[in-house]
Parts: structure tokens; C-alpha cells; sequence
């Protein structure tokens, strides 16, 4: 492995990846289960797939493409992709329906819908896993209780509250802290845990909400007529969205990957730390580290996705605030003839880092980069927390 440090980022590049595939997890099929459930919510609309021509353009690579979620199902983010579809399936299971074949609409049986009244789900977040959660527990009916480390903003509070949650909490506990305490809490009461990351004895809904994440996947490969990505750049929290998406495209194209960049704040790089200890174990980082990117701020990676991440990517990079702060102004006054994206913090890094790569030659051949690149982005939210996002937008 190379380690490259630029003023802004810390770079890992892999000479050579041990690759990762599975006719198990993550695959295709999957992908088009999620999506045929999501399509049954009468609110689903498929988020856009903008194409930055002329940005692709200036920087001499064939597409930059953008998934934008930043209009998914009202919430501003992606995350109620993965809140969704795991509790569709926990309730699927709760009442003994087929989870291959029900929909929504079956959740609307009065006799269903009374007994959704009495489950209470229960989650830690830093705040767009709770909002998705809050979301999907009222859609079906249910109660939520949703926690949040300090530090949240109470603009991302009142989301999840408005969204529907019966409780909405920020703690004085730091994210993995406040990830036990929901644990916690859902035996004391009976409440049923929807966590984003896994642990030993806890995988199985975190590979449902990973699951969920997939229709992006499904949807952006229907959307792509014809061309596939050459190059993904995924942004990490736990890495639970990063390494679905990632384990996709490694199932979909096993003869020739596509090249995958993990993106993290500096401050907080838990996948990257993981990649440079190379004891092929997932690794913490400790304390209670500051990011504007609230949520890619996590300790620890989500143990069911640790091994794509470990085996799969070929870039980890670890990247100071100015870069996401950079993507969010580049997305909101793009080149002429492109479209206007509105990114949030944590949306925004892999387009900061993207620049920063396309205009460094350098860079830009260890990416290996050039005319025939095809680059996927995931612009994973909006304007979530409004006032942070006026701020540094207006601010140039
Ligand atoms: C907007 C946004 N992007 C990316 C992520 C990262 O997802 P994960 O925690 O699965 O790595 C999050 C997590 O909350 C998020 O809210």
C-alpha cells in the first residue's frame, strides 16, 4: 500500500486489492427485491441520475454521474431506503407474511394495522437513519424512539420529530455510545433495535437496511442504459451504505470491478484506520471527534460489510472538512449547461475529493483516470440541516 498526504487529504491507495464477491449478499436479485418493495410505498419516486457534462468535460473524463437523494421520499436523504425496507421485513416476520411476496398495501388490513399500533422500534442515529426510521415506523403505524449523540444539531432533532418519532433525544453520549444505549434499551422494554451497524449477535437487520440501500443500486442501473461506472466514490460512516453499494458493483461486474474510493472525514476515518492497521480486523477511532460531516461521523465499522471494505476498495481517503465544504459550493454553482445539486454536508465530500483528484495530475493517473472514465457519485443528502448548509454556501 502508498501513502500519499496532501494539505487536505490523507490518500491509501492499494497496489493491489484482494477482491470480494458473494452469490449471497448484496447481489443483484436483492437489489431488485428492495426495489420492488420500496416501488409499492405510494410515496416512491426515483431520485434523479444527473449527469455533470460539462464538468466532465473540463476535467477530460467521459461522466460524472450523480445519484441524487437528496429528494428521497421527502427526508433529504437516502437513508429511509434502508429504515424501510427493515422494517417492512421485521414486521413481515412479526406477523408471519410472506416477506417475498407482500407489499405496503398489505399493511393496510385493519386487523394489520391495529397490531402495528403496539411495536415500538428503537435506534441511535446522527440523524438520517432516525429520521428514516421515524418515517417508516409511522408509515406503517408504529411507535419509534430515537436517540441521538451530543453535538446533534436541533434542526436535525426536530426532523425526526417531525417525521414522527414518539421520542427524539440528543444524549450526552458519543455515537457508539449512544448505539449501546438504544441496544439497551430495546431489551429493558421490548422494543425491536433498527441499527444501521452490526455486531457480534446483531447482523441481521443491518444486512436488511443494507438491503434496503440497494434500490439505489437498482434504480441507477436501469438509469445508465448502456455505460457502467469505471469509478465509484462512496462517502462512510459505519460503511453500511459505502460497502452495499460497493458489494453490488463487485457482484455485478466480477471480470472487471469497478474502482472503489471509500471517503471519510480526517477526524474520523474509522474505515481508513482499519485499512492502514492491515490486520484485516475493523478498527476504532476513540474519543468524540468533530466533523461538520454529521453523518459520516462514526467510531467504528459495521462488522457485516467490514470484509468488502477490507477486500474490495482500492482507495481509503480521509478528508478535511474544507473538501466537503468545497463539493457543496462546486454542486450548487455548477458549470454552465449542468444541473444545480443541493448537497448537505456528508453528501458532498465525494464530489470535494473528486475535484481535488481531477485537478492534480498526479492524482489523477494513480485514479487512473482519463477520457474513458465513468465516475459515480452518490449525493446521499440534502439541505439537512439548513442553516449549516446557507452558511457555507452563501459564504464565497
Ligand atoms: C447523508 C449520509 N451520507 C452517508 C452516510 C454514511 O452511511 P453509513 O453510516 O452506512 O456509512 C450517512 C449516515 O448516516 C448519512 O447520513
Amino acid at each position: 500500500m502508498q501513502i500519499i498526504n496532501k494539505d487536505l487529504i490523507r490518500i491509501l491507495a492499494m497496489d493491489e486489492i484482494a477482491g470480494w464477491h458473494s452469490d449471497r449478499m448484496f447481489t443483484h436479485e436483492q437489489s431488485e427485491d428492495a426495489l420492488h418493495f420500496h416501488k409499492s410505498l405510494p410515496m416512491y419516486q426515483e431520485t434523479e441520475l444527473k449527469s455533470l457534462t460539462a464538468a466532465a468535460h473540463s476535467y477530460g473524463v467521459r461522466k460524472i454521474l450523480v445519484k441524487d437523494e437528496s429528494t428521497r421520499f421527502g427526508l433529504k436523504a437516502f437513508k429511509g431506503l434502508g429504515g424501510s425496507y427493515a422494517v417492512f421485513r421485521l414486521l413481515c416476520q412479526r406477523f408471519k407474511m410472506n416477506e417475498d411476496t407482500a407489499v405496503f398495501e398489505d399493511f393496510q388490513k385493519k386487523e394489520i394495522r391495529e397490531k402495528c399500533k403496539e411495536i415500538e422500534f428503537v435506534t441511535a442515529t446522527d440523524g438520517n437513519h432516525g429520521k428514516g426510521v421515524a418515517w417508516a415506523s409511522s408509515i406503517f403505524g408504529c411507535k419509534s424512539h430515537v436517540f441521538m449523540p451530543k453535538g446533534t444539531v436541533e434542526a436535525r432533532r426536530k426532523a425526526i420529530e417531525d417525521a414522527g418519532a414518539d421520542t427524539a433525544v440528543i444524549t450526552d453520549l458519543n455515537y457508539d455510545q449512544v448505539v449501546d444505549y438504544a441496544g439497551k434499551l430495546a431489551q429493558e422494554k421490548g422494543w425491536i433495535l433498527v441499527q444501521d451497524t452490526s455486531w457480534e449477535g446483531y447482523e441481521e437487520v443491518p444486512c436488511r437496511i443494507i438491503e434496503g440501500y440497494l434500490t439505489m443500486a437498482a434504480e441507477t442501473e436501469n438509469q445508465m442504459k448502456g455505460y457502467r461506472p469505471t469509478h465509484i466514490f462512496l462517502q462512510a460512516g459505519v460503511g453500511s451504505m459505502a460497502g452495499g453499494i460497493a458489494a453490488y458493483y463487485l457482484n455485478r461486474y466480477q471480470e472487471d470491478p469497478p474502482r472503489i474510493t471509500i471517503v471519510e472525514p480526517e477526524t474520523v476515518a474509522c474505515v481508513y484506520l482499519s485499512a492502514e492497521m492491515a490486520d484485516g480486523k475493523p478498527h476504532t477511532v476513540e474519543g468524540d471527534p468533530v466533523t461538520i460531516m454529521a453523518g459520516l461521523n462514526c467510531g467504528t465499522p459495521c462488522s457485516v460489510i467490514w470484509p468488502v471494505l477490507r477486500d474490495g476498495v482500492s482507495f481509503y481517503t480521509a478528508c478535511a472538512d474544507i473538501i466537503t465544504q468545497k463539493g457543496m459550493r462546486a454542486y450548487a454553482n455548477p458549470l454552465a449547461g449542468d444541473p444545480r445539486i443541493i448537497s448537505g454536508e456528508s453528501g458532498a465530500v465525494t464530489y470535494g475529493l473528486l475535484l481535488e483528484i481531477l485537478k492534480d495530475n498526479e492524482l489523477k493517473s494513480l485514479w487512473k483516470m482519463d477520457d474513458k472514465s465513468v465516475i459515480l457519485l452518490i449525493n446521499t443528502e440534502g439541505a439537512t440541516d439548513p442553516e449549516g448548509y446557507d452558511r457555507i454556501v452563501k459564504n464565497e
